[in-house]
């Protein structure tokens, strides 16, 4: 069995220093695109949020959630502008409220899995309890932030559409794994998510509300459907470079698709692991049960506490909030954008 190196790179201990040296780089990167973003199309979503898209999809600029800028159209220009990606990489990629958490966890575990053992025994000292799963798998937005980005470690993640991605990571031979999920239940995830988020006491925001944005496309990174369209093309085009999961398979068959992940990622389970029920620990590890039990004191709404990564974590939940017209006005978005394609929803 061979492992790629290093994979670990925790985030979770910054010192103030560091955390003074990304505030710092961060002004740097906002100043530095400053004039180029001025020149994009913009939306005003409310008073305090406005989007502006940038190569086909929508984005926040400038700081956002906290004076977190890293998820910003600024982050993305700066990795298209410097980002270089190493053949034994491996990005983990998604839209928000996808699956992300999950799919960082199984990549983790699986890549670490010779360094931080998986059986049951181990579990209380594995990262993925002891820190969380963004603070393994670091997403590759906010490392453009870091003084000295970890970049090497070789496995992030990212929201950022397959048409975005910096050319390096389209043209050497890392691999990318992406997630996919239902529009609706991610809707539904993204409305509850947001609602959470809010700690300055603001009413939470309707459902029509998000409801309306999210249809015509206005969500970060959205529109949700050209996301999953650019990486499932990709996928199609270069199979051995993008893998194209969704997560309601992985729900329904998590042993056999953590195993094709493995597969896909270089570090395939062997005979004996299989015996030895490697898989089936690290399927168990990764459970949205294991893990929401181990975060959940930690969801005290503010975006750094990992218990807000955490729901339902259910296939089909949408049907219990989201009106008759409004699956039906999904299901016809769905059904034109996906037209032609085997992505379903
Ligand atoms: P729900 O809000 O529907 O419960 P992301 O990680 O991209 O932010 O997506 C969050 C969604 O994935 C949430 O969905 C969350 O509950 C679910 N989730 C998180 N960890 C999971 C896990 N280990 N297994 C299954 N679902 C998980």
């Amino acid at each position: 069995m061979s492992f790629p190196v290093a994979f670990y790179s925790p985030v979770a201990s910054i010192t103030q220093d560091e955390e003074k040296a990304r505030k710092a780089k961060m002004a740097i990167i906002m100043e530095r695109y400053k004039d180029k973003v001025l020149a994009l199309p913009r939306k005003e979503i409310d008073t305090n949020l406005h989007l502006c898209k940038y190569e086909g999809f929508w984005y926040h600029h400038g700081f956002w959630l906290h004076s977190n800028a890293n998820f910003s159209v600024e982050a993305i220009m700066a990795l298209q502008d410097e980002f270089q990606a190493l053949p034994t990489d491996v990005f983990l990629s998604s839209q928000v409220k996808s699956g992300t958490t999950w799919l960082k966890s199984l990549g983790f575990a699986i890549l670490n899995r010779a360094k931080f053992k998986i059986d049951k025994d181990s579990w209380a000292t594995h990262p993925l309890i002891t820190t969380s799963p963004h603070d393994c798998v670091p997403f590759l937005e906010s490392e453009s932030f870091l003084n000295n980005p970890s970049y090497a470690n070789g496995l992030m993640s990212t929201h950022i559409p397959y048409t975005s991605l910096p050319q390096s990571i389209i043209s050497s031979d890392c691999r990318i794994v992406y997630i996919h999920r239902n529009p609706k239940d991610m809707l539904i995830s993204l409305w509850h998510f947001m609602n959470t988020l809010r700690e300055d006491g603001s009413s939470p925001t309707k459902l029509d509300d998000t409801f309306e944005l999210f249809r015509k496309g206005l969500t970060p990174n959205g529109p949700f459907w050209d996301h999953a369209i650019g990486y499932y093309k990709a996928s199609l085009e270069r199979p051995n470079k993008v893998l194209f999961l969704t997560y309601e398979k992985l729900k329904e068959d998590t042993y056999n698709e953590v195993k094709r992940l493995a597969s896909f990622i270089g570090s395939s389970f062997t005979k004996e692991e299989e015996d030895d029920g490697s898989v089936q620990e690290i399927v168990e590890l990764c459970s949205f049960k294991k893990l929401s039990e181990a975060h959940k004191g930690n969801k005290d709404g503010s975006h750094s506490s990992n218990g807000i990564y955490f729901r339902k974590g259910i296939v089909g939940d949408s049907v219990n909030y989201l009106t008759t017209e409004m699956i039906k006005t999904l299901d016809e978005i769905a059904k034109e954008k996906f037209d032609g394609l085997n992505i379903s929803f």
